[in-house]
């Protein structure tokens, strides 16, 4: 016969959790080993707790068992030493969880093809962790997502067992703001909002990061943490369509936009810069805001202004195209049968995620107008293979002088610090820049804004 248990009461679940939080002897778990993920459990690890990373994975649990890290941000020279000391080791098996005292959850959240969010990687983490759950836990859930989702989808799965938030255990959400590639702003140094389904929820939020992140931000509830991180995307992704407008604007009417942010982004107060570009990429701007828009619409709402920021946004790789044909035309070319180097496919400057990048969009429609196409991108070397693009398989091209004078056109997608511009313009005959990345470079090239 077993003994019978001895069941804490609330209090003493959040006196014995909190106690181990502050001694950080807390054994903390990270859900998806990504690029949130893993400096999460990074940062925790330098912090002095011991942290188990789960991941469907076996190549990234392998990766990270071996000290080799494959996220750009997390040099192999940190994440090695956590992982010799013992402080950091990765698996797939769910039943870690059953050792676990906190759970941050950082699975994707992608869009389904009808632009519906895609919840299918929260559901099947939250299915694996309720099945090994046990009281005296503190879940946060880092995916970004629609208000609603910590309350309405996470919580009933946990609570299956008849435990109780905010008594039995504790469940937050907490939106991850990581920014992949900024030397200055990272995990640590990124203020942290945290919103709990009940008060001691987010108390035991606070006090958690607050081991190991410099600034807390607590809010009164998940659904206000889950809309934080809408409002700064949304806010980013309609700035960028605004700034696109007037970038087509300032194209017809023949005056240069950069020159133009440039001057207005001297007013101290009221403006910030927003840049145009080649269109939206990465996990975040273009997918975030239709979680708004779904949301909205249980609501009997519609998003206007995300819908035309959309719309603008993604019209910008083809606009590119149509600038790129026009100047190879001028150079008494057509686009058919041209041999033309895209320079960059990650989506933003010195990283290595090419997710959503459009770069595979204005690659995709130059092939179907009959281009060569290639690319150079020094931080991807082989395309991955895309969702949208299953087909788009190559390797990047080696830049050399004479590599750059046999292409009839070269396109700036991304602006890479590892470019050499004036190398770039010296050897090719025609640059198309989206980014404005050879101003100032030196250069026979012709060069066109786009
Ligand atoms: N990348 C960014 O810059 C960024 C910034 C802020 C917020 N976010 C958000 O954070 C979340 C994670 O994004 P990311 O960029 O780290 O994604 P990612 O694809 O780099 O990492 C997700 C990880 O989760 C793993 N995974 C998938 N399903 C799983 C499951 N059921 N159980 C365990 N692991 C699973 C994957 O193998 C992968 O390693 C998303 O919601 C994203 O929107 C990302």
């Amino acid at each position: 016969m077993s003994e019978p248990q001895v069941v804490p009461s609330p209090a003493a679940t959040a006196e014995m959790l909190a106690s181990r939080i502050r001694s950080r002897t807390a054994r903390v778990g990270i859900v998806g080993l990504g690029y949130v993920g893993l400096p999460l459990a990074v940062e925790f690890a330098r912090a002095g707790f011991s942290v188990t990373g789960i991941d469907v994975s076996a190549d990234k649990a392998k990766k990270v068992n071996s000290g080799d890290s494959y996220i750009g941000d997390i040099p192999t020279a940190t994440l090695a030493p956590l992982v010799e000391a013992g402080k950091l080791r990765a698996t797939t098996d769910f039943s870690a969880v059953l050792e676990l005292d906190t759970i941050n959850i950082c699975v994707p959240t992608p869009l389904r093809k009808t632009k519906d969010p895609d919840m299918s990687f929260i559901v099947s983490s939250c299915q694996e962790i309720a099945r090994h759950f046990h009281a005296g836990t503190l879940v946060i859930l880092e995916s970004t997502t629609y208000p609603g989702t910590t309350d309405e989808l996470v919580l009933p799965m946990l609570s299956k067992g008849g435990l109780e938030a905010g008594k039995d255990f504790f469940l937050c959400f907490s939106p991850e703001r990581v920014d992949p590639g900024n030397p200055k702003y990272q995990t640590s140094n990124i203020p942290k909002v945290v919103g709990g389904c009940t008060a001691a929820c987010t108390e035991m939020g606070r006090l958690f990061y607050s081991q190991a992140l410099e600034k807390v931000v607590p809010v009164s509830s998940t659904q206000v943490a889950e809309m934080v991180k809408l409002l700064e995307n949304t806010f980013r992704m309609i700035n960028i369509g605004l700034v696109n407008e007037i970038a087509l604007m300032c194209d017809r009417m023949g005056i240069n936009v950069w020159e133009v942010i440039d001057a207005a982004k001297t007013k101290p107060f009221g403006y910030q810069a927003f840049y145009p570009g080649p269109g939206l990429g990465g996990h975040c701007i273009p997918i975030d805001p239709f979680y708004l828009t779904w949301v909205a619409r249980q609501y009997g709402l519609t998003t206007r202004f995300i819908e035309l920021a959309g719309e603008v946004n993604t019209a910008m790789p083809a606009f590119v195209v149509s600038k790129l044909t026009d100047a190879l035309n001028d150079n008494g070319k057509p686009v058919k049968g041209s041999k033309v180097l895209l320079l960059g496919m990650a989506y933003k400057k010195n990283v290595d995620d090419a997710r959503e990048s459009p770069g595979f969009e204005i690659m995709e429609m130059l092939l179907k107008k009959g281009a060569r196409v290639e690319y150079n991108d020094p931080h991807i070397p082989t395309l991955p293979p895309m969702r949208h693009y299953p087909t788009l398989r190559m390797a990047s091209r080696e830049l050399t002088p004479e590599y750059l004078a046999r292409c009839d056109a070269v396109v700036v997608v991304t602006d890479h610090a590892a470019f050499d511009w004036d190398f770039v313009l010296k050897h090719a005959a025609l640059v198309v820049d989206t980014r404005n990345a050879t101003h100032g470079a030196i250069g026979a090239a012709r060069v066109v804004r786009a």
